[in-house]
């Protein structure tokens, strides 16, 4: 490998690499875990369809050492659509008054809790805009009732940034995991996505105060967000070494009409994919979801996740009728298989690409046993 071309250097020149550099980074990723700035760039940049094989086929080995053929499931209820927030490329931003508003009662949310129990779910998670309706005590409250019946079960939050007194009261009432991706580590193309409202630095400083309060942590990014460069994903897996989370949630950025980002092109499969194949390499035992929105941007999106790493899929337990207003982006999968009550059928589409999904009965769903995960 040419050693001087890949040095860390101010310089916005990316070295354009060789098939066998490129399998050489992939090769020391997978032995150290680590690459620097201008090698994850060089490669994010120089990747080529025979690299993404050879790198999936390391993070599958990865993956299948640590979780076998697994895939854990996370039921995810999407409890309100209200955001104070404004965000460029988010259908549900304050300022999409197409956007029709909902908000789940405590009850509902303790049904789709129910319904998630007996399917086999013994993780919630909670995901909603930022909605001052929810203030500290209602959700603490909310909190205090799930922990309180389903004690065997892991309670995640994800709504958004807070003062850190917040966290720390969810936290004691109840709440074990909290997921905020930091959406982009570098500041300037933070700004790109956010109104001047909302910094990079605030976000990270949420993780840190979350991971600092005992919570297990998911952040992550979206793939091929406008304006992203190879860089900015080079600082992204820079953060996520540092912050060395338990989940990355990563997706490829999908437009929605109704957002100033409404003519901006999609992130790829492929881009996303082999963004996942480096996570799993990265960060061995992290929890990857084959998110959503890979699941929309194409029909096998999410066996295309697994196949390059991911080990966790995050249905949903929203009640039907909200379902179609938590549209972050256009087409956003909502009813078929991306429903929780289709779980069967999710299950039978892994197991022909030779994995299952565990649920925690300790059988699988389909003739196999599997071990019950945690
Ligand atoms: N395309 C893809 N992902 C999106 N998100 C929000 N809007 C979009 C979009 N248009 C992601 C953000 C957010 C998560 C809940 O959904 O990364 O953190």
């Amino acid at each position: 490998m040419n050693r001087q071309i890949l040095t860390d250097s101010e310089i916005p020149m990316i070295p354009v690499i060789s098939e066998s550099e490129g399998k050489s980074l992939i090769d020391r990723l997978e032995q150290t875990r680590a690459l620097s700035r201008a090698e994850w760039t060089a490669l994010i940049h120089g990747r080529t369809p025979s690299l993404a094989e050879y790198l999936f086929e390391r993070a599958r080995r990865t993956r299948i050492r640590y979780y076998g053929k697994d895939i854990y499931i996370r039921g995810l209820i999407e409890f309100t659509n209200y955001c104070r927030n404004d965000c460029y490329y988010c259908g549900i931003r304050k300022s999409n008054k197409n956007a029709v508003r909902y908000r789940l009662s405590k009850d509902q949310i303790l049904s789709c809790c129910e319904t998630g129990y007996q399917l086999g779910f013994r993780t919630f998670v909670l995901q909603g805009g930022e909605d001052g309706w929810f203030t500290e005590d209602r959700i603490t409250d909310i909190v205090s009732e799930i922990r309180r019946r389903f004690p065997d079960c892991a309670i995640t939050l994800s709504i958004g940034e807070l003062p850190r007194e917040s966290y720390r009261r969810f936290f004691d009432a109840g709440a074990d995991r909290y997921l905020l991706r930091h959406e982009t580590y570098d500041s300037a193309h933070y700004s790109r996505l956010h109104p001047a409202s909302l910094s990079a630095s605030h976000r990270q400083k949420c993780l840190w105060d979350l991971k600092e309060l005992g919570y297990q942590v998911g952040t992550g990014f979206m793939v091929g967000s406008p304006y992203q460069t190879a860089e900015n994903l080079a600082d992204d897996m820079l953060f996520l070494k540092e912050l060395n989370p338990q989940m990355v949630g990563i997706g490829p950025f999908l437009p929605h009409h109704d957002t100033p980002f409404a003519g901006q092109p999609a992130g790829t499969l492929e881009l996303t994919v082999f963004m996942l194949g480096l996570i799993r390499l990265m960060l061995p035992k992290v929890l990857l979801p084959a998110t959503t929105a890979l699941g929309t941007i194409a029909e096998d999106g999410r066996e295309q996740g697994i196949l390059a790493g991911a080990n966790v899929v995050m249905p949903n337990l929203s009640p039907a009728q909200v379902r179609e207003n938590y549209l972050l982006y256009d087409n956003k999968l909502c009813t078929g298989d991306e429903a929780a009550e289709s779980l069967k059928i999710l299950d039978e589409r892994f197991c022909a690409i030779g994995y299952h999904i565990a649920v925690s009965r300790g059988d699988s769903l389909n003739t196999e046993n599997s071990d019950a995960p945690g």
